[in-house]
């Protein structure tokens, strides 16, 4: 039987789960340029505290090619990661025996990285005789709103938007998952990291493409904003990728810090007409699972954007959702989230084999339909 309360009987702050024996996991995740892992305790009722949170990051690795380098991340992610263990494991003030279980990223990513963190969590598991959780990385972020305190209860309509993904996610519980919509072309944090990349400004984009937009003009260039008015919540970021490098080019080599802050205040403000103009829609699919009153949230490393975060905001009081992010720190990638997760999927009874497989593609809904086969519509016992 599965352990879940009503779906919808999650109003206020409440965990929608049953009583239940306290969890203890440790959680690694090397999917990309972050080597983190972290301690966390899932309480009786069901509430999670992140005891313990570990994230080295590698910017300083990546800075000098402008973008990650898949085995620079994964050199790195071997040399600093049995630190970081020990440092998440001596800030909890835990040994390994104290353990639960212990949940790795085992996708999707840069394979060599996922290789690194899923290695050492079977090696813990394996050694202390502990379950092993192997995490998809996209239920961490999904889930990771849950993190903050008073975080979100289940269903939420979730937008996941990392420099690998962007898409809505109907959240209805700890493996339910339905896909609504996804970007055709580039994802949302590979669209800013681009941008940042053509005008020079430095890695990672994303919050650099923010702060240099505070002080432009979001109305001198006329961007595109593909798909906006169409039916769906697919993106759509190419044609605006391209109409920006088409004007940086048209600006030429003496192009100034104004050309560049004005730039990117429009694109940003692209940006945020197609995420408002998408997450309407995606709403509206939402709207009848829901019923009175929803809740919208956003996770992922775009997702620790003010101006998004705000737009986001100010739509779900038009529409009546609340709106919920978890802590910048927990939007970008981090341990304490695979570490939700992975307890999670423990109290739901699962773990997995040592044989358990790294994967560089893995989408979330595959994994919904192996978790609940019967949850998911027009999946039931299908391999995706
Ligand atoms: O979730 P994340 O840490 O890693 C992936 O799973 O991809 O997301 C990283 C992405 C990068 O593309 C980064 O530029 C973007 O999130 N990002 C931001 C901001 N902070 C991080 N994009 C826009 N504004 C930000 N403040
Ligand atoms: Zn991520």
């Amino acid at each position: 039987m599965l352990l879940h309360l009503n779906a919808g009987a999650g109003e206020g702050n409440a965990p929608n789960v049953p009583l239940m024996k306290p969890l203890t996991v440790l959680g690694i995740e090397t999917s990309c340029d972050e080597t983190a892992a972290a301690v966390l305790r899932l309480d009786e009722d069901g509430r999670p505290n992140v005891i313990s949170d570990i994230v080295l990051g590698q910017a300083a690795h990546h800075a000098p090619y402008k973008g990650v380098v898949p085995e620079i991340a994964a050199r790195a992610h071997v040399e600093g990661l049995d630190g970081a263990i020990a440092a998440a494991m001596a800030d909890a003030k835990l040994g390994f025996t104290d353990l639960d279980g212990v949940a790795a990223t085992a996708g999707p990513g840069l394979i060599g990285g996922v290789m690194v963190g899923l290695l050492a969590g079977k090696a813990i598991a394996l050694a202390h005789d502990k379950p092993l959780i192997g995490v998809n990385h996209l239920e961490g972020h999904a889930l990771s709103p849950r993190l903050a305190p008073g975080g979100a209860t289940f269903p939420y309509l979730l937008l996941l938007v990392s420099g690998g993904h962007c898409q809505f996610i109907a959240v209805m519980d700890v493996g339910v998952y339905r896909r609504y919509g996804s970007t055709m072309d580039d994802a949302l944090g590979e669209a800013f990291d681009k941008l940042a990349k053509l005008l020079d400004l430095g890695f990672p984009g994303g919050p650099l493409v923010e702060k240099i937009a505070q002080n432009g003009d979001s109305k001198r260039f006329r961007l595109p904003r593909p798909l906006l008015g169409r039916e769906g919540c697919d993106f759509s970021f190419a044609g605006l990728k391209t109409a920006c490098a088409r004007e940086a080019e048209r600006l030429g080599p003496g192009i100034t810090d104004q050309d560049k802050a004005d730039l990117c205040a429009s694109f940003q403000a692209a940006v945020l007409d197609i995420v408002a103009d998408r997450t309407r829609n995606a709403m509206r699919m939402f709207d009848p699972v829901w019923g009175a009153k929803g809740r919208l949230v956003a996770a992922g490393g775009v997702a620790a954007n003010q101006a998004i975060r705000s737009r986001l905001e100010a739509l779900g009081e038009e529409r009546g959702y609340d709106f919920v992010a978890p802590p910048l720190r927990w939007c970008t990638d981090n341990a304490a989230m695979i570490a939700l997760a992975g307890a999670e999927r423990l109290r739901l009874g699962f773990s997995d084999d040592l044989s358990f497989p790294a994967r560089p593609r893995w989408p979330l809904d595959e994994e919904a339909a192996r978790l609940r086969p019967s949850h998911v519509a027009g999946r039931k016992g299908a391999k995706a």
